[in-house]
């Protein structure tokens, strides 16, 4: 049995935005990887996208800002009462409060041009990592884009590395390439990677046509 952790994010959602301004930490980078989430899961005029674990909604802003329409999920009431005190009543977004959104999405198979995910799949547990990305795969409609952006490590060597080296990091379910890579291939899909600082990764790939 997994060691569960928890995380209050309800009592994080008032000062959730002006901590990430702030660039530091596990944020270094933190607009750039938003920006390249949304860029590698080629957000366009017209596109559907799914923001999971949305929180604040500042990757599903890019998303809009590129014309696309966003359904946000979060487990957390709070944060999403943020995010939609920041867009008003923009009818091209749809936040709902979903208990475990990578595990259970409530939409039917092949509905989004675009799955993307910044900083909250290290909430998702070893052991529900495969079930996780074969349900985002599943709402992927054919040749759509699956895109994470997070704290992320190549495999569990770096990840002990990086645990000893950094004080400012705390063991949370990172994702280790090698393993998406094969989750991923299982699926048909290929994986690709680009780091961003030495805990912080952009990885895609492209559900088969
Ligand atoms: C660090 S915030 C990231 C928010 C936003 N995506 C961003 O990039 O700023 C993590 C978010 O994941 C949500 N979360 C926590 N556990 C989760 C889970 N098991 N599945 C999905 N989202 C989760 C939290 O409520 C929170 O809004």
């Amino acid at each position: 049995m997994e060691n569960q952790k928890t995380w209050d994010f309800d009592g994080w959602a008032a000062n959730y935005d002006t901590v990430v301004a702030r660039g530091s930490g596990v944020h270094m980078c933190y607009e750039e990887v938003l920006e390249h989430v949304a860029e590698v899961a080629r957000i366009r005029p017209g596109k559907l996208v799914l923001d999971i674990g949305t929180g604040t909604g500042n990757l599903a802003i890019k998303c809009l800002l590129r014309g696309a329409r966003v359904v946000g999920l979060d487990p957390s009431p709070k944060m999403l009462a943020v995010a939609r005190e920041k867009l008003g009543d923009d009818p091209r977004v749809e936040f709902l409060v979903v208990a475990d959104p990578f595990l259970h999405i409530p939409f039917p198979d092949g509905r989004f041009d675009a799955v993307v995910s910044t900083y909250s799949f290290h909430h998702v547990t070893p052991l529900e990592k495969p079930r996780a990305v074969r349900e985002m795969v599943r709402v992927l409609k054919r040749g759509g884009v699956w895109a994470l952006g997070d704290l992320v490590f190549w495999d569990e060597q770096a990840e002990r590395e990086a645990l000893r080296r950094l004080d400012w990091l705390e063991e949370e379910y990172f994702s280790k390439i090698v393993e998406l890579r094969r989750m991923f291939a299982e699926l048909g899909m290929e994986l690709e990677a680009k780091q961003f600082t030495p805990v912080t990764w952009v990885l895609w790939a492209v559900k088969p046509a």
